[in-house]
This record gives C-alpha cells, structure tokens and sequence, in this order.
C-alpha cells in the first residue's frame, strides 16, 4: 500500500476507534525485510507481542504515556508458549499479575497469523469478556498496518477479520455460543464461573474430548471447586491439562514490602492473602472430612447433565442401587437433593446426582419414581423431617414405587431400617440428632478410607464447607449441605441389618479392619498391649464382644 493510499484508508476508517484500523483489501507495499518481519512474527507470539503491541498498563512510561508496547514477565512468555504448543492449559494466578494480557497477546497474534479461525472469549460475566476483546481491539488498532488484516466486522462483542478470522466474546451462560466449532476457547478467571458441569456438557460437549479445540483456563483460585479439581488432577498428571501456576513472588517489583503493604489493605486477612496472591484453595476449617483428604479428591464429569440431573454411570443390569433424598420445603433457600449410590459392591460409589430448589413435592417425586426405577427399582430412602413425608406418601401411594424403605425407632439400638410394610413405620427416615451424628461418623470412615466414592463436584464442594457446629456437623454460614445430607443418611443406612441383607456387605466391619489395623499399629508403637473393653474410633464408639468382633455402640455418647 502506498503512503497515499494509506491515507485514503485513513480518511475512511473513522468510525474506528483512533481511526487506524485497516479496511478490507486494502494492499501492502511489501519489501523483503517487511516480509522477513512479518514471517519473525508469524512464527513467535512472544517476539510478536514484545515488539508490536501495546497494553494498556498502570504505570505511566517516562512520556507519560499509560498504553505501550512492554517486555513480557517469563511466566507470561510460558502462557504463550503453552498456548501455542499444548491442547488444553490451566493457569492459576495471582491477582493482577497480567495473566489477561499474556492470552491477549496470544490471541492477537493467533487471529492474525491464522485464517477462518474462531475464538471464543469466555468469562462469568459478558462485561468482562467485553472487557478483554476491547484491549484485542485497542492493541489491534496500533498495529502497523503491514501486520494488519482488513477488518470485516468490529463490534463489542464480535469482531472478524478479511483472512475469515473471528473473535466473539460473551458470558459462559450466553446461548449465543452454545454448539459453535470454535478453534480456541479462552475462560478468564475460570475458577469464578458458576455452574460450571452445565456450561461443560451441554455448552461444550466437546471441549471435553479436547480434540479439536484448544481450551485456556485462566484465573485466581476460588476455593475448592471445579477449578481446584482441574488444577489438582493436572498436578497429579491425572488429565491433560498443561498446568502453570503463578504466585505474587513471581510478579516483579512485588516483594516483602509490598506484601505487608497489600496484606495491611487487606486487613491482615491472610487467608483471603493467600487465596487471591498464592493459589491456595481454601476449604472450611472443622471439616468432617479432614482436609487433606478434601484436598485430594477429584470429581468426574457427568456423562450427562440434564435438568439438574447429572449422570456419572448409567445404571448397569445386575446391580443394586440405593437412592436417598433430602426433601426441602423449596422456598429457593434450602435445595431438594438425591444421590443415587450404586451398593453392589465396595467401594460405593455415588452414580446420579439431582439438586433443585423449584420443585414441588408431585414433581420431585416424579423425579425420584422415574430416576428409581431407572436404576433397577432402587431402594428409596428419603429424609422426613420436613416436606419429605408428603413426598414420600405420593411415591408410595401414586406412583406406587415398589422399593420404599421404612424405619423404626428401636429405642436404645436406634432407628432401624426395613423395608417391612408395618403401619408403626415411619414411610422414610426421621433423622435426629443421633442419626446424623452416627451418620456423619459413618460418612466420615466411608469417605477417609475410599470406600464411598464421591464423582458429583457440587457434593464435594459441599463437604469442603460442611463443618463442626457443637456437638454435630452442618453447612457453614451461606453454604448448602443437602447433598451432603444425602450421603450422612446413605451411611447411616449402609450399617443397617437390612443393608447387609440385600448387599451381603457388612460395612462397618470392612472399614472396622482397616481402622483397627491402623489403631493396633499407633499402639503398638506406644508400646500398650491391652485394647480396652471399649474404644472410641473417628468419632464411632466400639464395644468389645468378641476377641474378633468389635460392634459399634448405638447410645447417645460420641466423642464429637
Ligand atoms: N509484562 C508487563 N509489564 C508491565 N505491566 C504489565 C505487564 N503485563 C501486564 N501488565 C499490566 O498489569 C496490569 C494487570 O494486568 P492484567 O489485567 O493482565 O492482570 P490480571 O492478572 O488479569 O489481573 P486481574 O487479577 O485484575 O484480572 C495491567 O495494568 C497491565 O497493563
Ligand atoms: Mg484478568
């Protein structure tokens, strides 16, 4: 293009922002050592970004000037570079530690240098992925013009270039990007987006396959989420993420001074310091399970997510399921849950999952009438405290569901669970405080020894929060713990009579032998022989019967 005709374009681009933006087909002036640049940059993002584009920075240079071309910081060289090479990246970073920009670079660079390719800038709300596709677009319109394409559209949240290339931004939720064959999907703060298992499989069925697409997840950490599951896995070489983490000593120019300054802003809240500045992903202190566990423990992804039922195995022929509810009275506060846990064998294993807090009695025990006998007649046992009970009667008496449970209250031996049609029962299970608290010691064992495995990243999330509170274990302040619920009352049954009956498994006394081994070893060291008459084993008191059988004690003492 020559310098005239340049100014044409000039003229005629105004509506852009700065007015620099190269029209469609317009034609280059190309010598051989713009050719020899243009291929430099073709070929690295990184040289690419530190030479030509500008950033919107903080600190103004000694111009004055706040937007500038700026060197990368090593770790946003690695972003790149993994973005160029790897399929599926996972970035956990500080705050403010120019994590955006590094993929904005990228991004840049990627839609220049490749034709009819499409990007997709993600993030929990539309505004910020607005957001980042103007800074594209400001650092675009810097650009000298030999390293531009034609533009074809440039609006807010969509641009496409001449080589056919286009960058659409929008919220994670957005329809807009439902089922569209995107070359790259670029999540900022990832670990922020909210339902996240829907936005997975019906949003992006194939992201998961990660085949074809390249997919960059990047964000601070939130707490033990999906995202510390994706982060947890790629640590443990477990999926196939490329993992980069970043932590504020990685930053330049923030040192010890600048950590007790930003500590002191922050009041001294060095737990919110280390979650928003060290990537540590916070659970609840008092959990019921203990936290290294917590921090180990992965989710799947649901085969299939539908209506806030989430599927991890479809039901198999010849298996025995169980299917446990916690009824809510669905004033959109409290959530009505179900857990469906295969009991064929150990380790149990958490199959289905559904959670809403719209339905009303009929239609969740439509819900539960369909899912049960879906997974071979599953045994139902449903919490009745509150709403429950109407529940419970409408599956029983309308849709006749074959396999209810009943309970009993057997005075010193507790609630019983049965499947006998007497009319003393109660149609479900009446939790009291002994239950739950036997239940949770039950879930405790279950979880900590692998012997119930949990798939469903809501559940887990849960028991990240599910803390101490007296004498017993609830949600903490704000958190819900419905799934969690399902699964104290699921272990509570799995010590029941009738349990052993249908499973031939007696629970307890599978996960009693590890234990014991464990107490006999610490005892051992301790060098004391005499193992009392009774013993109190993570919150499960035992009493001796035999030299050989320890039985749990069903009284109102526990040590929690
Ligand atoms: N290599 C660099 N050199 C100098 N300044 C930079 C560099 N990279 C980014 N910045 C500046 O640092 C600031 C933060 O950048 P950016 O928004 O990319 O960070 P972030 O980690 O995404 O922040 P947040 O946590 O707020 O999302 C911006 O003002 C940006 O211009
Ligand atoms: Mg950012």
């Amino acid at each position: 293009m020559t310098n005239e005709s340049f100014g044409n374009v000039l003229e005629e681009s105004k509506g852009y922002r700065g007015g620099l933006v190269k029209k469609a087909k317009t034609q280059i002036n190309w010598t051989p050592e713009l050719l020899e640049e243009f291929i430099k940059c073709q070929k690295d993002p990184v040289y690419f970004g530190e030479k030509y584009m500008k950033i919107r920075t903080t600190d103004p240079d000694e111009t004055g000037s706040r937007i500038r071309i700026i060197d990368l910081y090593d770790y946003q060289k690695d972003i790149i570079r993994a973005m160029q090479h790897d399929s599926s990246i996972v970035a956990e970073c500080a705050r403010q530690s120019g994590k955006t920009t590094a993929v904005t670079v990228y991004v840049l660079w990627y839609i220049i240098f490749h034709e009819a390719v499409e990007v997709a800038i993600l993030a929990n709300k539309g505004s910020t992925a607005r957001e980042i596709l103007s800074r594209i677009k400001m650092a675009y319109e810097d650009l000298p013009d030999w390293l531009q394409q034609g533009v074809e559209d440039w609006n807010k949240e969509y641009i496409a270039l001449e080589n056919k290339s286009k960058i659409v931004a929008a919220a994670t939720s957005a329809d807009n990007i439902r089922g569209r064959a995107q070359n790259l999907v670029f999540i900022d703060e990832a670990a922020w987006v909210d339902n996240w298992d829907e936005f997975f499989t019906s949003v992006y069925p194939t992201l998961s396959s990660g085949k074809t697409t390249k997919l960059m997840l990047v964000s601070t950490v939130n707490g033990m989420n999906h995202f510390h599951q994706i982060t947890t896995l790629a640590r443990q070489k477990k999926n196939n993420y490329t993992l980069i983490s970043v932590g504020w000593q990685d930053v330049p120019g923030r040192d010890e001074e600048w950590k007790q300054k930003t500590l002191a802003a922050m009041n001294f809240d060095y737990e919110k310091f280390a979650q928003e500045y060290e990537n540590r992903y916070l659970g609840s202190s008092g959990t019921l399970i203990k936290g290294s566990k917590l921090q180990e423990m992965v989710s799947s992804i649901p085969i299939s997510a539908e209506d806030k039922l989430k599927i991890y195995q479809y039901p198999e022929e010849g298996r025995t399921y169980s299917l446990i509810a916690d009824v809510s009275q669905g004033k959109g506060l409290d959530h009505s849950a179900v857990s469906v846990v295969d009991i064929t064998e150990m380790p149990y294993q958490q199959v289905a999952t559904f959670y809403d807090n719209e339905c009303s009695p009929m239609d969740f025990a439509e819900k539960m009438n369909t899912l049960g006998r879906r997974y071979n007649n599953a045994y139902v046992l449903i919490e009745i405290n509150d709403i429950g009970s109407t529940v419970a009667h409408i599956l029983h008496d309308t849709f006749e569901y074959p396999n209810m449970l009943v309970s009993a209250d057997m005075g010193r031996a507790g609630k019983v669970i049965s499947q006998s049609g007497s009319s003393r029962n109660d149609l479900g299970l009446k939790t009291t405080a002994k239950t739950k608290r036997k239940g949770c010691a039950l879930l405790k064992l279950l979880i900590e020894q692998d012997q119930l495995l949990i798939q469903d990243q809501n559940t887990l999330h849960e028991l990240s929060t599910f803390i101490r509170k007296g004498k017993s274990y609830e949600a903490e302040k704000g958190k819900n713990d419905d799934l969690v619920m399902t699964l104290v009352l699921f272990a509570y049954f799995s010590e029941q009579e009738f349990f052993k009956q249908i499973t031939e498994i007696s629970t307890f006394e599978e996960i009693r032998d590890e234990t014991s081994d464990e107490i006999e070893t610490s005892m051992a060291i301790l060098g004391i022989q005499v193992i009392p008459e009774r013993q109190v084993v993570d919150g499960l008191e035992l009493e001796k019967h035999t030299d050989e059988f320890w039985q749990l004690v069903d009284d109102d003492y526990h040590s929690f």
